[in-house]
């Protein structure tokens, strides 16, 4: 395999990657992507479905020609049930916007057909990667290809976009890097099933039993998780015990019941946040998870990536085309004020709606206290309408 040069070398082939690999190309900057997943691997991954508008316009840009107006679905709110007591929310109405329903794998998949056009290289399935030179003006990605052969590319800037167990964050230096981590006591057990919607939007339910959010993916496949200590085996839950559980989750005074049938996935998912600072070292620059990480409530992990690269790709552009790195230096600076509200958001919405095993008595019911000043106030549930369906993108600090 010959040695590659380009302009900006890209970890990771996820979501992250390949947005900021497109907006890059159709600016005429040229990338090469390295993942050590196959592409079917990403494909067949079982992630988030709720996206704000802000990135469905991303997932808009000319050449991409998603499927997120066809195949997703707009929603006009959620429905946040609270021991049985339905509390809807109707965004339009509150805030002016919508989210869509399309899941991430899907994203990828339009982004990969949107790649494989634009004829740059990517390359899946590679082992042993390593960054190497970050801090001077040619960084390297090294690499073993599926085939064996070293890879070398040398490119202009490198971009970390390789997810939380990704090598790029570890090439930032320690000791110039900090990691703020929470973790919280449960986690979430996720099933697809073959079943029409149980309603016409998501439903979070706060119930004495724990969490349950009733998802949806089509008319005949649905997603729905409920919390569980970390560590939940799955052969220990049987499609009967799920819809007990997730159905006792939900009841409430009026006769609300899901709509059940073969369960076709079952996982456990962990939980915890973490923020990387700063997401930049010389040269290399961190998208996406191999920044942060978010707990699902609320769905934000991709729609902040995508916030990321919303920032990072101009400034890439501007430095690469006009010489003008002064928005790349303010990359950092720029993404991680969105980050700590997305942070916030995630943090507020799992908190409000869990119940924790190792909570005192006063902070369970202070937290639902939290949850009714939201939900009685006018302000308050125009707050979490605004937080759910995104702020505006920035490129550029206020
Ligand atoms: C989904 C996941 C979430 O964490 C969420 O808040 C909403 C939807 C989903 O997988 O559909």
């Amino acid at each position: 395999m010959p040695d590659l040069h380009t302009d900006v070398a890209i970890v990771g082939a996820g979501p992250a990657g390949l947005m900021l690999a497109h907006l890059l190309h159709v600016a005429g900057i040229d990338s090469v992507v390295v993942d050590n997943r196959s592409h079917d691997d990403i494909a067949t991954t079982h992630r988030a479905g709720i996206l704000e508008a802000a990135s469905v316009r991303m997932l808009e840009t000319p050449g991409i020609d998603s499927r997120v107006h066809t195949a997703g679905h707009r929603h006009d709110g959620i429905d946040i049930r609270v021991d049985g007591v339905s509390h809807p929310l109707d965004f339009p109405d509150l805030v002016g916007e919508s989210v869509w329903l399309y899941p991430q794998n899907e994203i990828y998949v339009d982004l990969a057909a949107a790649r494989a056009r634009t004829g740059r290289p990517t390359f899946h399935a590679v082992t042993d990667t390593r960054l190497d030179a970050v801090e001077s003006q040619s960084p390297q990605v090294r690499a073993v290809t599926d085939d064996g052969e070293p890879l070398t590319v040398t490119a202009r800037y490198v971009v970390g976009a390789d997810g939380s167990r990704g090598p790029s964050r570890a090439s930032i230096p320690e000791t110039t890097r900090k990691r703020f981590f929470h973790e919280y006591p449960f986690a979430w057990f996720g099933i697809l099933c073959e079943a029409p919607p149980s309603h016409e939007v998501l439903i979070y339910s706060r119930s004495a039993r724990g969490f349950a959010l009733i998802s949806q993916r089509s008319d005949t496949v649905q997603r729905m998780y409920f919390q569980a200590p970390p560590d939940t085996e799955v052969a220990d839950w049987s499609d009967d015990r799920i819809w007990t559980e997730l159905q006792a989750r939900v009841e409430g005074p009026d006769g609300f019941a899901l709509r059940t049938g073969p369960i076709i996935d079952k996982t456990v998912l962990p939980f915890r946040s973490a923020v990387t600072e700063p997401m930049q070292h010389g040269s290399l620059f961190l998208a996406g998870d191999s920044a942060h990480t978010v707990p699902p409530t609320g769905a934000k992990g991709l729609n902040l990536a995508f916030a990321d690269v919303a920032v990072l790709a101009p400034a890439l552009v501007r430095a690469l085309q006009d010489s003008d790195a002064e928005a790349l230096a303010r990359y950092s600076a720029t993404a991680t004020k969105r980050v700590w509200k997305a942070q916030n958001f995630s943090y507020q919405m799992t908190r409000m709606l869990h119940t924790d095993p190792t909570a005192d008595p006063f902070e369970a019911r202070r937290s639902l206290g939290e949850l009714d000043s939201i939900l009685t106030s006018d302000h308050g549930r125009r707050y979490l309408a605004e937080c759910y369906t995104g702020w505006p993108h920035t490129t550029t600090i206020p």
